[in-house]
């Protein structure tokens, strides 16, 4: 029997070492056969099959992207649900799916495991903000690209005495920012976990720049300020409560020039955050994972995910990564905070 694999949700690097990791182990110490599925549960809901031998994974490690494709199809909205994936399976000599994916896939494999179906699974997100694994495979690529790019930020800022703001991915919660923001040396760190004043951010602003220094400030996609409401963001308003055009790095710039009297940019990174050469990290650690999922799947314990502990591979069930988003706590905030202005 063949060992289905998909990836679902937004991409993240590490996703093909992930695949490369699972076929290769598969392939050489059990004989097993792969099938990939195209675009997440659209390929299995579609019956959408592709080769996935050694050959077809042979140095892909390196590559970004998903050589599979993603898309983010629910499996339960309007798609046929647990009945339809168990009749391709069938059809198909495929005994077991591995679903590389985010908390949306992983909270749709649970659902399908609980209804019978036999799925494991692989956490997935450039934002690092699964619950039950210390990090997932795409966050150090993310925090490098952004460092690189604040880097960059610093020089032309330094060049012309400007504020400089990079918005970076996050949209629950801050791992990026903060990570990125203490490797580049930010004066200020903004995330969603933290509604921060605009007195506030004028302050390390101001501090930054009466010693000399260009400030830099980070903020990640989904920060509030305190005058700000929770729903802000899904409602698409800007401070003003006018549709907003940018993101919140854009809405911060003319605030802080208007309040400091400091010509101030804005740079969204997006999605170069998640494109490109994953990191050796990302690479080893995804790679490892996948070497992992292929033990769950054949072992048949489905129901659950391979997950990081410390350095170590383990298994939890799906449940332990869902419900709670794992936010930056406190005291890692505070203690970048020291450095802040
Ligand atoms: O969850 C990963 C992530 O990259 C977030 O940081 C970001 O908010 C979102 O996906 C972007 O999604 P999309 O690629 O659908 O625009």
């Amino acid at each position: 029997m063949r060992i289905g694999i998909l990836t679902s949700g937004g991409d993240a690097p590490g996703l093909n070492a992930v695949i490369r990791g699972a076929v290769l182990k598969g392939d050489k110490m059990y004989n097993q056969e792969f099938v990939g599925f195209r675009s997440g549960w659209r390929g299995v809901i579609e019956e959408e099959l592709l080769p996935l031998g050694r050959h077809e994974v042979r140095g892909i490690s390196k590559q970004g992207g998903t050589i599979l494709g993603t898309s983010r199809t629910n499996p339960f909205e309007g798609n046929g649900g647990p009945d339809r994936i168990r009749e391709v399976l069938e059809r198909n000599d495929i005994e077991s799916i591995i679903a590389i994916g985010g908390e949306g896939t992983l909270a749709a494999a649970r659902r399908l495991s609980d209804a019978g179906l036999p799925i494991v699974g692989v956490p997935k997100t450039i934002d690092n903000d699964i619950s039950a694994t210390d990090y997932t495979f795409g966050f150090d690529t993310a925090v490098q690209i952004a460092t690189d790019a604040m880097d960059r930020l610093r020089t032309t800022g330094d060049a012309h005495g400007r504020c400089m703001i990079a918005e970076v991915m996050g949209r629950h919660v801050g791992w990026i920012a903060l990570h990125s923001g203490m490797a580049a040396g930010a004066h200020a760190i903004l995330i969603p976990e933290q509604k921060t004043s605009m007195d506030q951010i004028i302050e390390w602003v101001t501090s930054a720049s009466d010693r000399g220094r260009a400030p830099l400030v980070v903020v990640s996609e989904g920060f509030l300020l305190d005058t700000m409401d929770d729903t802000h963001h899904e409602r698409g308003l800007d401070a003003f409560g006018r549709p907003r055009l940018g993101g919140i790095g854009e809405m911060l710039a003319p605030m802080i020039e208007e309040r400091t009297g400091i010509e101030t940019r804005a740079t969204t990174l997006g999605h170069i955050q998640r494109g490109g050469t994953p990191t050796s990290y990302d690479r080893v650690l995804a790679t490892r994972l996948g070497m992992s999922v292929l033990e769950l799947a054949r072992t048949k314990q489905w129901g659950k995910m391979v997950a990081l502990r410390g350095t170590d591979i383990i298994t939890v069930p799906f449940e332990d990564a869902l419900g709670q988003l794992k936010t930056v706590p406190q005291h890692r905030y505070d203690e970048a905070r020291v450095l802040f202005g």
